[in-house]
């Protein structure tokens, strides 16, 4: 059965795969002549199926901001997991140790009595866990100062429920700055902290084996920075609205499939409001209709300007672009692929909501 897309029901969450696919082959590209290599963060797409075309265009692994994403990778075979978040209190250690025992995982911490409980928890099930200390560059989210690391680092070579790996410091204030000289020069001031520290950690005689940074607006800088092992970029995959303004060489592979519903003059309501489509970052834009303005989302409404000639009427299907694929995802199920306009498979969103 072909069925064209414009047959979907709505509203429809589309992946243009021939997009997906082209922005996938050029990271993996960009990755196969540099020393870093490329470790995705699915946060974005929480899709095993999209995992798998990463790893399989060489990534070495994948990475995810919560324990339910990465225990959903899991159970799917996804290998080479990095947990790039603190996993904190006795009930998320213990699935962390449990899933430890299944995949080897490795998981960030910033704080010596957290690494501590890891420790024991691994240690009563004979596991020793994979860690990187965290170091916050700039963000001022989560992480220890540059010049604390070697303490904790010190600490944690002295638990033997842990394997210390390396350090990871994600850049996340640089990657939307939109000037490119202004966001390399602070993406390189944010990464000197980084090497500041692995350069103590390594005067202290700790081997610093994996150094993981970088988002998709940054990861042709920390890509080849000296001394960066590993870049966590995640969101070129789909992209948005938001990274789209950036013009990094990645196109728009999401998008959400609407019904016209309502028109009275020039002004249009489609079928996807805020419980479709999330605004935090802006409202969404429209697809291939010049002059039309999205002027506000409420919960199931989309009202739409269009510009005075426009011919769309009642009955019609447009095409929104998020501004920030990460929230919209999920909040839907599926995923429509289409290929040249027509429906090619259909992919549940297996680790949407996963957020415990
Ligand atoms: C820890 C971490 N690493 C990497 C990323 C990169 O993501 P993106 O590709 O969306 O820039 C994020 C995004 O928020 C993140 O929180």
């Amino acid at each position: 059965l072909l069925l064209n897309v414009l047959e979907l029901d709505t509203p429809a969450l589309l992946i243009d795969l021939d997009v997906m696919e082209s922005n996938i082959r050029r990271m993996a590209d960009y990755f196969n002549t540099k020393k870093a290599k490329l470790r995705p963060h699915v946060k974005t797409h929480k899709t095993p199926i999209i995992a798998q075309k990463q790893l399989d265009a060489g990534a070495i692994g994948i990475t995810c901001a919560k324990l339910g994403e990465a225990e959903v990778m899991n159970q799917w075979r996804i290998e080479g997991i990095l947990l790039a978040n603190e996993i904190v209190g006795s009930l998320k250690i213990s699935r962390l140790v449990s899933l430890a025992k299944y995949s080897r995982i490795i998981v960030a911490v910033d704080r010596k009595e957290n690494a501590s409980d890891i420790s024991k928890a691994a240690e009563q099930k004979g596991l020793a866990i994979d860690v990187v200390v965290e170091i916050d560059v700039g963000l001022n989210r989560c992480g220890v100062l540059p010049d604390e690391a070697c303490e904790l680092v010190g600490a944690i070579r002295s638990m033997s429920g842990l394997r210390f790996r390396g350090l990871m410091g994600y850049e996340g204030h640089c990657v939307f700055i939109s000037n490119r000289d202004e966001r390399r020069r602070m993406t390189e001031e944010s990464l000197s902290k980084l090497m500041f520290a692995k350069d103590i950690v390594e005067k202290s005689g700790q081997n610093v084996e994996i150094v993981s940074a970088g988002g998709t607006g940054t990861y042709d800088i920390t890509g080849e920075y000296p001394g960066v092992t590993e870049i966590q970029a995640g969101s070129y995959v789909l992209m948005d609205g938001r990274y789209k303004a950036l013009n990094l060489g990645f196109d728009c592979a999401l998008s959400l499939l609407t019904t016209v519903m309502s028109k009275r003059g020039n002004r249009i309501v489609v079928d996807a409001g805020t419980k479709t489509c999330s605004t935090e970052k802006g409202l969404p834009t429209v697809l291939d209709v010049p002059g039309a303005t999205v002027l506000k989302l409420n919960e199931e409404h989309g009202i739409i300007e269009l510009p005075q000639d426009s011919h769309i009427s009642v009955g019609d299907k447009m095409q929104l672009i998020p501004m920030h694929g990460d929230t919209t995802i999920n909040i839907h199920d599926h995923y429509y692929g289409i290929r040249k306009g027509e429906l090619e498979t259909v992919w549940r969103i297996e680790a949407r909501g996963k957020s415990t």
